[in-house]
């Protein structure tokens, strides 16, 4: 056969050499999604952040999880961000963050337990507020928040009591790494009823720590007799309670959440982020931290008059690792919609969210729950152990598991409900020195 000397004259230009031998077949694009999923999908619609190319077509990919709900494409706006140390999950948050903002978005990071947000706030023209012993600043986490535009007074008052009490109780149970008794739990309401009385949220001050811990320890006629206890029953039995809860007023969790907040959030500013890479302590400790501070964040957010907000949980993992955690961030999850709140999640890996309990347990469930609760999960690089447990959790295709192993830094597999796409995030200029974590390792290179 006569080679063409030139791509346009002839009528060879786009035929092989040696006929294929595989029967010719047509299909729709609809239907060809099933052997090869990542063809450009017009259903993720084209309103969004930009967030990169799609590999293969090279198309632009945005995504905006509040559009693509209206839209009926997820069912709720939550994103679960998965891979490998290294691989960008950090970089893809704090992008969707400073694109985000750019559109009205606001920014709650509850917990930045390597100080990495620090440069994104900035950018953003805020400080993040670090806690820590020997720093300023002190944060009340039973702060009440705002109260809702349309919601009545006493409604309010009892949201705040309620909200206060599954704060403790979470605390308690994180530091007695059990479940509360039903005494105990009913010794906390009394005693939180106890020092906040019928004082206002909105007036009177906030009830602190150490005030709920006196309470427990020193318990009244009255607060016994509200649960036909004697005054010494009472306290022999939230003894064991006090004493855990009494380690963030006395012990060596004292000064960071025992008094009135110093440093208010400021509910106008694009993005808040809560520093906690200078708490130190056991695992217990940071979890007790963790609880106070995503708590304090999470009473501004219960207004929801601020319109979308995007809450970040990098570094989640750590956070899945206690129970009482756990279920506050299914509580959390599960108001979303309600509040035009998404959540992003940050782990390692799928198993992350079964990590905190025994197959079957309450604790699987709770994580299995967060995972449906999640309508997109962005899987970056995984282990080749993890693949065939990642590829059964999210559903994917053999197609779109093989992949999961091979994905460089950057790239990742984008899972939106029903629809897939492999993308990779393009850095800004302007955000590479906020998004870079490798400076260390670069040392003065
Ligand atoms: N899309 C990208 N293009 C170029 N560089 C990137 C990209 N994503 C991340 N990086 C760089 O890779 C480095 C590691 O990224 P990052 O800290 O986001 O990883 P990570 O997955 O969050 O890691 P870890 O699990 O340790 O928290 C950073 O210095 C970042 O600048
Ligand atoms: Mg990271």
């Amino acid at each position: 056969m006569k080679t063409p000397r030139t791509m346009t004259a002839t009528p060879a230009v786009g035929s092989s050499l040696f006929r294929l031998k595989a029967p010719p077949h047509r299909a729709t694009t609809r239907n060809l999604q099933a052997i090869y999923p990542f063809l450009v999908d017009s259903a993720l619609g084209s309103r969004g952040v930009y967030i990169g190319r799609q590999a293969g077509s090279d198309a632009s990919f945005v995504f905006d999880p509040w559009e693509l709900y209206v839209d009926g494409v997820i069912t709720n706006p939550n994103i679960l961000l998965a891979g490998v140390i290294g691989r960008g999950k950090s970089a893809l948050a704090k992008s969707l963050a400073l694109r985000m903002t750019a559109f009205g978005v606001r920014v709650y990071v509850p917990g930045d337990p390597k100080g990495e947000w620090g440069e994104v706030a900035r950018t953003l023209g805020s400080e993040p507020i670090a806690l820590g012993r020997g720093l300023p600043a002190r944060v009340n986490p039973l702060d009440p928040g705002h109260r809702p535009k349309r919601m009545p007074a006493e409604e309010w008052q009892r949201e705040v009591l309620a909200r206060r009490n599954t704060l403790l109780a979470s605390l308690a149970e994180t530091a007695l790494d059990r479940r509360l008794q039903p005494v105990e739990r009913n010794a906390l309401l009394v005693a939180l009823t106890a020092v906040t009385g019928s004082r206002d949220p909105e007036i009177g001050p906030a009830p602190v720590l150490p005030e709920i811990v006196h309470a427990l320890m020193n318990p009244t006629e009255d607060t016994a007799a509200t649960l036909s206890m004697t005054v010494r029953e009472l306290a022999v039995e939230s003894r064991p309670l006090a004493l855990e809860l009494r380690r963030l007023v006395v012990g060596d969790l004292a000064g960071l959440f025992d008094g009135p907040t110093t440093c208010p959030l400021d509910f106008d500013a694009p993005i808040q982020v809560l520093d906690t890479s200078r708490l130190a302590g056991d695992d217990t400790a940071i979890a007790l931290l963790m609880t106070c501070a995503s708590a304090w964040m999470e009473t501004s957010l219960a207004s929801s008059r601020a319109g979308r907000r995007l809450v970040v949980y990098d570094e989640a993992w750590r956070m899945l690792r206690h129970l009482a955690l756990v279920r506050r961030m299914q509580s959390q999850w599960k108001l979303s919609r309600a509040l035009g709140v998404a959540n992003l999640a940050v782990v390692h890996r799928i198993s992350d969210l079964g990590a905190v309990g025994a197959s079957g347990s309450e604790a699987v469930a709770l994580a299995q729950g967060l995972l449906a609760d999640c309508s997109t999960r962005v899987v970056y690089a995984q282990e080749s152990d993890q693949v065939d447990l990642t590829a059964t959790a999210l559903g994917l295709s053999d197609v779109e598991a093989d992949q999961l192993i091979h994905l460089p830094r950057g790239r990742g597999l984008w899972r939106i409900g029903r629809h897939a796409a492999i993308v990779d995030h393009v850095l800004a200029p302007a955000e590479l020195s906020a998004v870079d974590t490798d400076a260390r390792m670069r040392g003065n290179r």
